[in-house]
């Protein structure tokens, strides 16, 4: 089955198709040629996961699921949350977001935080979510390379180790969006 990712981070499709069986062909929305800016104008996970597959769905046809993600840090009400891609301002990098996060949580010993993912599919116009929930922490300062965005701050519950010190594998067993992802693929194999 073909199915699109409304997604260009070439982390997450990577992370997505190490979770999925090959019956499942995953692409992203280079490979259908779409090369819009989809704009992500809701204020929460839900509503930005339905822009995304939405927007796809409705102009090119195609069976499709998008994915929001957020860190929601407790000392900070739940910020970034929706925002985190831009904590740091409308282009900022994954660098000055971390930077900016470190530095609201230096007088901080609450480090709570967990990574939120919602998934949004459609298919055969119906529309369905799944979320997924990592629990960690934010260190104090940044471990490890691999990875993306929050990872080299971010360490789970039970783990010595950062989202960016752990191999793909490691991260997608335990992590927000490869729980969500797991309630995802269970249900396409029910449904495919
Ligand atoms: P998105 O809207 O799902 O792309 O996620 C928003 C922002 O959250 C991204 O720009 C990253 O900074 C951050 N993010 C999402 N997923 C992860 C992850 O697995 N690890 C670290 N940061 C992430």
């Amino acid at each position: 089955m073909k199915l699109v990712f409304a997604t260009n981070n070439r982390h997450k499709l990577e992370e997505i198709r190490a979770l999925v069986s090959d019956s499942i062909h995953i692409v992203g929305l280079h490979d259908i040629g779409c090369h819009d800016e989809i704009e992500e104008t809701e204020t929460t996970l839900e509503g930005n996961a339905k822009i995304k597959s939405d927007y796809v769905h409705d102009k090119f046809d195609l069976n499709c699921f998008a994915d929001d993600t957020g860190l929601e840090v407790e000392a900070l009400e739940g910020a970034p949350g929706v925002y985190s891609a831009r904590y740091a301002g409308e282009n900022a990098s994954f660098q000055d977001n971390v930077d900016k996060l470190l530095d609201n949580l230096k007088d901080e010993d609450n480090r709570k935080a967990r990574f939120r993912t919602v998934i949004s599919l459609i298919l055969g116009e119906q529309q369905y979510f799944f979320e997924g929930i990592c629990e960690g922490e934010i260190t104090r300062e940044m471990h490890g390379e691999k990875g993306f965005g929050y990872d080299p701050i971010f360490r789970p519950l039970g783990s010595e180790l950062t989202f960016a010190e752990m191999s793909m594998d490691e991260k997608g067993r335990i992590s927000h969006r490869g729980k969500a992802t797991e309630k995802l693929i269970a249900f396409l194999n029910k449904h495919s």
